[in-house]
């Protein structure tokens, strides 16, 4: 383990344990050197511990670079609960979890994710320095930057624009719903498909967007397809089967490797990692932790420069986009690393 963090440019992992209350997590800070870590409490039973960790390890990682290129003053982080968001002393496993992210002093500030709530962010916020309490829901935000990525990505493509273009979203919810308004809004024929047939009805409905099957939606033929549902629905499998001339949604680690990245360049079909993509949401987080939300729709608008970057970059140097960027962030980090703002 201590060789994978050396090799990742991890700082601190903290492998938490109480056995009174069943508590079993893992705290990830990866970087500092933009500030204190930012990221999400995640609560979920995983196969094994070696999953849970892993899982924190690369979320927080991910979060390190998605700020980087966001330029918000964070670092990454993120910690993960192992156990059923369902078990019966949850509060107490909540607090138990806590006492340990209080002990990291601000270093590591706990926020929204899969498997907790608000109110369970409020319970960790009494016993931490600092918690993203998250009030204000920031997917309006995140789905605003997918769209004006969208909106680069189809200028790539022989300046194509979003009125008269066709956009498949596969999953209608927080983030997917308010793609699909902004989309129609902007004159875009929009497919869309849910597990949950309530939300393709309401995005029918409200939107004017036409439902499709959940088994046909990754391979409609459109000018974008924006996965918003969960990650790595792009893989050896489907990937052969997209019918999209570009690729770019909200959902964390769309492809299941990143070496799909140059599987995607050498078809053609042209991608805004979605750690560009996705970063509204982390910025408006960061706006409401400061209680400051000046500027903050053009600073979420600038994410469509960062993408043009990516997509420049990656045309030159012939190479692929999730390198690019990736490389992108470190740089920032690296430009940064002496002057460690927040030490
Ligand atoms: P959500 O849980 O509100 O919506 C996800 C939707 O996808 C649900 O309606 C669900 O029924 C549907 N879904 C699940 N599996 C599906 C499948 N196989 N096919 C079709 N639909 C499916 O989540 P939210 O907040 O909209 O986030 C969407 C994605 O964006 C997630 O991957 C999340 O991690 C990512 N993200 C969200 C941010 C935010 O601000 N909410 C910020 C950054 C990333």
């Amino acid at each position: 383990l201590q060789t994978e963090l050396h090799d990742r440019d991890f700082e601190q992992v903290v492998l938490c344990r109480d056995p009174e209350v069943g508590l079993e997590s893992v705290i990830a800070v990866h970087d500092t050197t933009l500030g204190p870590s930012l990221g999400g409490v995640r609560m979920r039973h995983y196969p094994s511990r070696a999953a849970a960790r892993a899982d924190a390890l690369n979320l927080a990682q991910a979060m390190t670079y998605k700020s980087a290129l966001a330029g918000v003053p964070l670092g990454g982080g993120k910690s993960v609960i192992n156990a059923d968001p369902r078990v019966a002393n949850r509060d107490e496993v909540l607090i138990a979890h806590a006492k340990y992210i209080a002990a990291l002093n601000g270093r590591y500030i706990p926020a929204l994710d899969m498997g907790t709530s608000v109110r369970d962010l409020e319970l960790i916020g009494r016993h931490v320095p600092v918690v993203a309490a998250q009030r204000g829901d920031p997917s309006y935000y995140t789905a605003r930057g997918v769209v004006r990525s969208i909106e680069v990505a189809l200028e790539a493509c022989d300046g194509r624009t979003i009125s008269g273009s066709r956009v498949a979203i596969q999953g209608l919810g927080n983030v997917g719903l308010h793609v699909a308004a902004m989309l129609t809004g902007q004159g875009a024929e929009v497919l869309g498909a849910d597990i949950d047939p309530a939300r393709v009805q309401r995005a029918v409905d409200e939107f004017g967007i036409t439902g499709v099957d959940l088994a046909d939606v990754l391979s409609a033929e459109v000018d974008v397809l924006a996965p918003c549902a969960g990650g790595g629905v792009v893989d050896d499998q489907t990937l052969p089967r997209l019918r999209t001339t570009a690729l770019v949604g909200a959902a964390n680690n769309v492809l299941s490797a990143a070496s799909l990245a140059r599987d995607l360049r050498e078809r053609g079909i042209v991608h805004v990692p979605d750690f560009v993509a996705n970063a509204g949401g982390l910025i408006a987080v960061e706006a409401e932790l400061r209680d400051d939300a000046r500027g903050l729709e053009e600073r979420v608008d600038a994410i469509a420069d960062t993408a043009r970057e990516v997509l420049n970059r990656s045309t030159t140097a012939g190479t692929d986009v999730v390198s690019v960027a990736l490389s992108m962030a470190k740089e920032i980090v690296e430009a940064n690393r002496k002057y460690r703002p927040y030490f």
